[in-house]
């Protein structure tokens, strides 16, 4: 998807990523307020920036430090450019360094909530009051401001919380304005998009449909898209946009790899098979799968592997039906951002997702990827726009690569057995369970290991599984759900009692960041 959204009139806001964790969640934000918003890497020359012609920009945090030469810092001609600037936590600090401000060490570093006092009326503050519970995470602060800029708020452990230049239109704020603790945030945000930049707002998802509608059709001209259905919302929803812009020229193809979750493939087959029934078809490639999994205990490997069995399948497809140049999938903001890390930026790339990373680079289709620039949520109101059934757009997110990512070590078909029947103990308690309303996905994981029991008389070796819980909003961060002990307590007898093969289940206690949401 391109940057500019022609119903808004290109109106779109650009944060430089210089690679903090709430990157995603700026984007976020903006969107939220009804301003299309895209990152860039910190390393973007200003050409590039003004090539999508943005109204404003916003300058990230970062985990590393603004003090000293190894700082990542940006093109200079960008703040030259006239653009109204934000800069948040660390883009306050490297705004002010570069304007010729000074940023020091701070002897103790500030960390989470503080009282922020604004200094007095200013566009930044509109609406805000005078005092506010702010969020904080920084170690370096700013000591001097650079010329032409007042400070606008502190803290107790900061004089210099808040700093701007009404003139030049750019502005800075030590706190996160868009994370949630921070009260006001979006007002702030608001502030800065509507009254310093001059943004009008207004992008919501009809006008994506649009957008998206009008590139498919310009990228594919008369030709035919095969289109990888995986049963999930992602691909669901690429389904129906595709076939919104070129009708039955989608052919939609879903692929049984062997690697889904109990009684899946035929689930997907009866849902799509009533939804389109004109262009979809179902593959049964199973066998081909495992064959190339065999032995493999690398994750990435698989995820490899996995690519390129999906590209050969289609190929295959692509031949039987007279021909296809394109391939859609449904790849979505956060696997481009987690395969490539940050817009190129500086954080580093976790795993090589499959929708992404992990296609050859031989690939011969070109891609549709509509929904690259969307985040789940975002996904989830274009299926519900585009008409799709709740059923299908209330579907946990599944990974590409399956359950081979889900069994830690070698994917044979008694350990695919296994993870398949301890997942379907996790589902139908969870679905039974309405406690938590927020979460994202819940499975089970194959550990590589076998643990000393008991069954009766009998000792028993077996095999352990591991429980994550997690909940989230975009999977860009995660927390595990605190299920209560009773229910713990029958999920773990349910699956050491029914799924031959396990004497042990444990719990996933660990948020994301530092784990990831899949263990492999
Ligand atoms: P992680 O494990 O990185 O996952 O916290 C974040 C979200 O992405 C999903 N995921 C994948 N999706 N191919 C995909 O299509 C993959 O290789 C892949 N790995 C993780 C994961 O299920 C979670 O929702």
């Amino acid at each position: 998807m391109s940057g500019s959204a022609k119903t808004t009139e290109g109106e779109t806001v650009v944060v430089l990523d210089f690679g903090s964790q709430y990157t995603q969640l700026i984007v976020r934000r903006v969107r939220q307020l009804g301003v299309y918003c895209q990152i860039l890497p910190h390393t973007a020359s200003c050409e590039e920036l003004l090539s999508l012609r943005p109204k404003a920009l916003i300058l990230s945090g970062s985990p590393g430090s603004a003090v000293g030469p190894a700082a990542a810092d940006m093109d200079a001609a960008i703040l030259e450019s006239g653009l109204p600037v934000l800069g948040i936590c660390y883009g306050m600090q490297i705004l002010a360094r570069m304007r010729g401000g000074v940023v020091q060490k701070a002897r103790a570093r500030e960390y989470g909530p503080a009282v922020l006092k604004v200094d007095g009326p200013n566009e930044l503050f509109e609406g805000c009051g005078r005092t506010l519970d702010v969020w904080m995470s920084h170690g370096d602060f700013v000591a001097e401001l650079p010329q032409g800029f007042s400070g606008l708020a502190h803290t107790s452990g900061t004089p210099i919380a808040a700093m701007g230049q009404a003139a030049a239109k750019q502005y800075g704020v030590q706190f996160h304005p868009e994370v949630e603790h921070t009260q006001k945030g979006i007002k702030i945000l608001g502030n800065f998009l509507f009254r310093i930049a001059g943004c009008r707002g207004g992008w919501s998802m009809k006008d994506f449909i649009e957008d998206a509608v009008d590139q498919i059709r310009t990228q594919v001209g008369d030709q035919r898209v095969l289109c990888a259905l995986s049963g999930g919302v992602d691909s669901a929803v690429t389904a129906a946009l595709l076939n919104r812009a070129i009708g039955d020229r989608t052919v939609c193809v879903f692929v049984d790899n062997g690697l889904l979750r109990l009684g899946e493939a035929e689930q997907i087959r009866r849902l799509f098979r009533e939804e389109h029934p004109l262009s979809f078809r179902s593959l049964d490639a199973a066998d081909k799968f495992l064959l190339a999994l065999r032995g493999v205990e690398d994750p990435e490997k698989k995820r490899k592997i996995i690519g390129e069995m999906f590209v050969q399948v289609f190929r295959e497809e692509a031949a039987r039906i007279g021909g296809a140049k394109f391939l859609a999938q449904g790849t979505l903001y956060p696997d481009v951002i987690e395969s490539h890390s940050a817009s190129g930026g500086p954080s580093a790339t976790i795993k090589t997702h499959h929708n992404v990373g992990g296609l050859p680079d031989d690939l011969e289709f070109e891609l549709v990827e509509p929904l690259r620039g969307l985040f789940k949520d975002e996904v989830r109101l274009l299926g519900r726009q585009l008409g799709l059934p709740e059923q299908m757009l209330k579907r946990q997110p599944f990974p590409g690569p399956g359950l081979a990512v889900r069994i830690i070590g070698a994917v044979t078909e008694d350990r695919l057995r296994v993870v398949r029947e301890a997942d379907a103990r996790v589902q139908e308690e969870l679905r039974d369970y309405d406690g938590f309303s927020d979460i994202w996905q819940s499975f089970a994981v194959l550990l590589p290991v076998k643990t000393v029991g008991g069954m009766g008389d009998d000792r028993t070796y077996a095999t352990v599984v591991a429980v994550p819980v997690a909940m989230s909003t975009a999977a860009m961060t995660a927390d595990w759900a605190r299920l209560p002990p009773e229910f713990l307590e029958r999920l773990s007898s349910r699956i050491i009692n029914e799924v031959k093969g396990v004497n042990r289940v444990v719990y996933d206690i660990s948020p994301k960041p530092p784990s990831t949401i899949e263990w492999e």
